[in-house]
């Protein structure tokens, strides 16, 4: 049976493309998906790749990743990954091992974005490198 790894997208990431270009690039989710979807197949993987606005829905999609036994979860938790220990909990409460995705680099921007508690409990953390660190994440998840 193909291994699944769920790939989460948190607030404002439905707007890639068009938001804030010149930090985030051109390339929407769509685009991005895209991309995973073919990398997926050619490591003998799939991807459910899914966004939200809402942490809740992060949250339960990270426990539905546990109960339908997904390879890996990466997540890129657009803001939330600053303010949410609930993020947090819900990688230490599961056994999915978490990779973290950012397209920026958010230790080299504002200050407030200098915390992550998402990557305090994430096997690895990618950032700055565009929607390359997605297909780098994908990479890695298939070592795992
Ligand atoms: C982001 C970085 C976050 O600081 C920001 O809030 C985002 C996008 C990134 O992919 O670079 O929404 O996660």
């Amino acid at each position: 049976m193909t291994q699944t790894i769920y790939v989460l997208n948190g607030p404002n990431l439905n707007l890639l493309g068009t938001r804030e270009p010149e930090i985030y690039g051109y390339d929407t989710l769509d685009d991005i998906a895209g991309m995973m979807e073919d990398h997926a197949r050619g490591l003998g993987l799939e991807v459910d790749v899914r966004q939200s606005n809402h942490e809740g829905h992060l949250i339960d999609w990270m426990h539905e990743a546990q109960a339908e036994g997904a390879k890996a979860i990466i997540i890129n938790p657009g803001a939330y990954t600053h303010t949410s220990i609930a993020l947090f909990d819900a990688a230490k409460s599961i056994k999915v091992p978490v990779i973290e995705v950012h397209l920026s680099d958010p230790l080299k921007r504002e200050e407030f974005r200098h915390i992550s508690y998402v990557g305090m409990a994430a096997v690895k953390s990618i950032t700055g490198q565009g929607p390359k660190g997605y297909i780098l994440a994908l990479d890695h998840a298939a070592t795992l």
